[in-house]
C-alpha cells in the first residue's frame, strides 16, 4: 500500500507546470504594427471612440454598420466577432458602457470576458487589447483586464489527452504601459497563480490529493519564495499537542492526517500576524455517518479553504506585502473504517474540552477547532480569520453569489462585505446568536458537534467559536455555495473557484495598511 502512495505522490510532478498553457501578457504604449487580431471597446454605439473609431474610420463606416446590423448594443460584456474591418483580419468588439467608470473587479470582469470569448484562430494569433478606451475609476485599466484574462484562462486538463488551446501572446495597449506592467507582473499575476493554486488542488482527485500529498504540492510551489517558514505536524505531533478532533477525523483513512503551517514574514517580527486558518478534508466520505451516494464525487473539493488559504500565502509573498501572516491548514481525510471515530464518541480537544460525535460527517468543524485555538496560541493574531466548505445549509442560503460570513461583531461583517466589493468575491452575513451555543451544549462532554438542525451555518460556526477567544478578531467564512459552480462566470470556468484567495487577498492588503 505505501509504495502505491509513493507512486502517486511522484505522479502529481506535473500539478503545478500544468499542460494548459499560460496566457504571456505584454504592455506597449504603440501597437505593433500588424492586422491580426484587435480587441475593441465599444462605450457608445452611437459614439465611437479609440480603436473603434479608427477601425471604423478605415473601412468607410463598416464597424458602425455591422454594429447597427447585428443589434450590437454597448452594455458592459457584450461581445461580437467580426472579420476584415479595415484590412483587420478579425476583430473582437466587446461593450463597455458605464457612467461612473468600471471599477477593479469590472474591469476583471471584463477581462474574463475576453478570455472566454477568444475563438481557436483568435488564440493561435498575437492579440491588441486597448485599454484606455474604456472609461474607468482611478486604476490602471490594462493591468486589471490582463488580471481578469489571466484568472478566466483556466483548464484543468491534466487528465485529459486532447489538452485546451491556450492564447500564446496578449498585448495590452496603454499610455500607462510601465506603471500596467508593475502592477501585473509583479503583484496581480500571483494573486491570480494563487487562485489557479487553488483551484488545482480542489480540481484534483481524492486519490491523489491527500493530506501529505497536498502538503508536497505546497511545498513545491513555495519553493525559493524569500520569508517563507513551512512546518508540517505529522500524526505524532498532533498527538503530541492534543489535538484529539483533528487526530480524530483524520484517524479513519489510511492516509494520516496532517497541520500545515506556512509563515510569512513580510514586516518587523513585533507586529502581530494576520492568522488565516481553511478547512482541508482532501476527501469527505462523511465517515460512519456516510453520505449519500448523489455528488459524493464532489467532496474531492473539500479542501477549498486549505487551498484558497495557500493560495493567498502564495500571492502575499510572491509580492512582497509588508505584512506578517501565518496560514494554518488542518488537512485530513474523512473515511469510514474499522478505525474511524463513531457517532456518540467523545474527543478530546487541544484546549482541553471535549467534544461529543453526533454526526461524523460534521467533521470540518472539528479540525479546525483545533486548529483555530492552534493558530491563536501559538501566534496570538492580531486577527484570525477561518474559511471552509462547512455547510450546505449556507449553500442552500446563499446559493452561488455569496458566501456566508459570520463573526461576533457585526461592524466586522460589515467591514467583510466591503472587502469583498472590493474583491470581486462577495460574502453576505448570517447571526451568531447566543441561542446557537446553547444548541450544542452535550449531556455528556463540554459540547456536541451538531445541533438539532437550523441554522445549521450558524451552528457550524458556534462551534468553531468556542475556540476562539472572544477578545480575537474573528471572521468565519463559510464558502460551501461558492466554492464550486456548474456554469461559468466571467472569471472563472465552472467547476473550482478558487473561492477566496482575492477575498482573502484584499483583506490582507487592507491589514498592511
Ligand atoms: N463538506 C460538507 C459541507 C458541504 C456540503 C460542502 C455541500 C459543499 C457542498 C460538511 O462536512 C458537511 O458534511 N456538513 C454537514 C453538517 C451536518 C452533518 C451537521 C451538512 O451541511 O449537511
Ligand atoms: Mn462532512
Ligand atoms: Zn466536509
Amino acid at each position: 500500500m505505501r509504495k502505491t502512495i509513493a507512486v502517486f505522490a511522484l505522479g502529481l510532478c506535473c500539478l503545478s507546470s500544468q499542460a494548459f498553457a499560460m496566457a504571456k501578457f505584454n504592455f506597449v504604449e504603440k501597437p505593433p504594427a500588424h492586422n491580426k487580431s484587435k480587441v475593441v471597446f465599444i462605450n457608445d454605439t452611437k459614439m465611437l471612440s479609440g480603436a473603434a473609431a479608427e477601425l471604423d474610420n478605415g473601412s468607410e463606416g463598416r464597424l458602425s454598420q455591422l454594429l447597427a446590423l447585428n443589434n450590437f448594443d454597448s452594455k458592459v460584456g457584450s461581445t461580437l466577432h467580426l472579420q476584415m474591418i479595415a484590412g483587420v483580419e478579425s476583430v473582437l468588439v466587446v461593450g463597455s458602457h458605464d457612467d461612473d467608470g468600471l471599477d477593479n473587479a469590472e474591469l476583471q470582469n471584463l477581462g474574463g470576458v475576453i478570455a472566454s470569448a477568444m475563438t481557436s484562430t483568435e488564440k493561435k494569433r498575437d492579440v491588441l487589447i486597448f485599454a484606455d478606451d474604456l472609461i474607468y475609476d482611478n486604476t490602471v485599466p490594462a493591468a486589471q483586464l490582463a488580471y481578469g484574462y489571466h484568472l478566466r484562462h483556466y483548464s484543468f486538463d491534466r487528465y485529459k489527452t486532447q489538452k485546451s488551446e491556450g492564447v500564446s501572446n496578449v498585448t495590452l495597449v496603454t499610455k500607462s504601459a510601465d506603471s500596467a506592467r508593475l502592477a501585473y507582473q509583479d503583484d496581480l499575476r500571483y494573486v491570480a497563480e494563487g487562485v489557479h493554486l487553488a483551484r488545482d488542488l480542489a480540481s484534483e482527485p481524492g486519490k491523489s490529493i491527500y493530506p501529505q500529498a497536498f502538503v508536497d504540492v505546497v511545498k513545491r510551489k513555495f519553493k525559493g519564495i524569500d520569508d517563507i517558514d513551512i512546518e508540517v505536524l505529522d500524526m505524532r505531533d498532533i498527538k503530541k499537542r492534543k489535538m484529539g478532533a483533528l487526530a480524530g477525523v483524520g484517524q479513519g483513512s489510511i492516509n494520516d492526517p496532517r497541520l500545515l503551517v506556512i509563515e510569512y514574514s513580510g514586516t518587523t517580527k513585533n507586529q502581530a500576524p494576520v492568522a488565516l486558518v481553511g478547512k482541508g478534508i482532501t476527501f469527505d466520505t462523511g465517515g460512519i455517518s456516510l453520505k449519500s451516494n448523489t455528488g459524493m464525487w464532489a467532496m474531492k473539493s473539500d479542501l477549498s479553504g486549505a487551498a484558497a488559504v495557500a493560495g493567498t500565502l502564495y500571492a502575499a509573498a510572491q509580492r512582497g506585502e509588508k505584512v506578517n501572516l501565518v496560514g494554518i491548514m488542518p488537512l485530513a481525510e474523512n473515511m469510514p473504517s474499522q478505525d474511524a471515530i463513531r457517532p456518540g464518541d467523545v474527543l478530546e480537544t487541544m484546549k482541553g474540552t471535549s467534544i461529543e460525535i453526533i454526526s461524523t460527517d460534521a467533521e470540518g468543524r472539528l479540525i479546525l477547532a483545533d486548529a483555530v485555538y492552534y493558530a491563536q496560541t501559538e501566534f496570538e493574531p492580531s486577527m484570525l480569520v477561518n474559511i471552509a466548505t462547512l455547510t450546505g445549509s449556507a449553500a442552500r442560503a446563499l446559493s452561488d453569489e455569496y458566501a456566508a460570513v459570520i463573526t461576533r461583531d457585526f461592524a466586522l461583517s460589515r467591514k467583510m462585505m466591503s472587502i469583498g466589493e472590493l474583491s470581486g468575491e462577495h460574502v453576505w452575513p448570517l447571526p451568531l446568536h447566543a441561542n446557537h451555543f446553547k444548541q450544542i451544549e452535550s449531556s455528556i462532554a463540554d459540547i456536541k458537534n451538531s445541533g438539532a438542525g437550523n441554522p445549521g451555518a450558524s451552528i457550524g460556526a458556534a462551534v468553531v467559536g468556542t475556540f476562539v477567544d472572544e477578545s480575537v478578531p474573528w471572521v468565519h467564512l463559510d464558502i460551501a455555495g461558492v466554492d464550486w459552480l456548474e456554469s461559468d462566470i466571467d472569471v472563472a470556468p465552472k467547476g473550482s473557484q478558487g473561492w477566496g484567495v482575492r477575498f482573502m487577498d484584499t483583506l490582507v492588503r487592507d491589514s498592511a495598511k
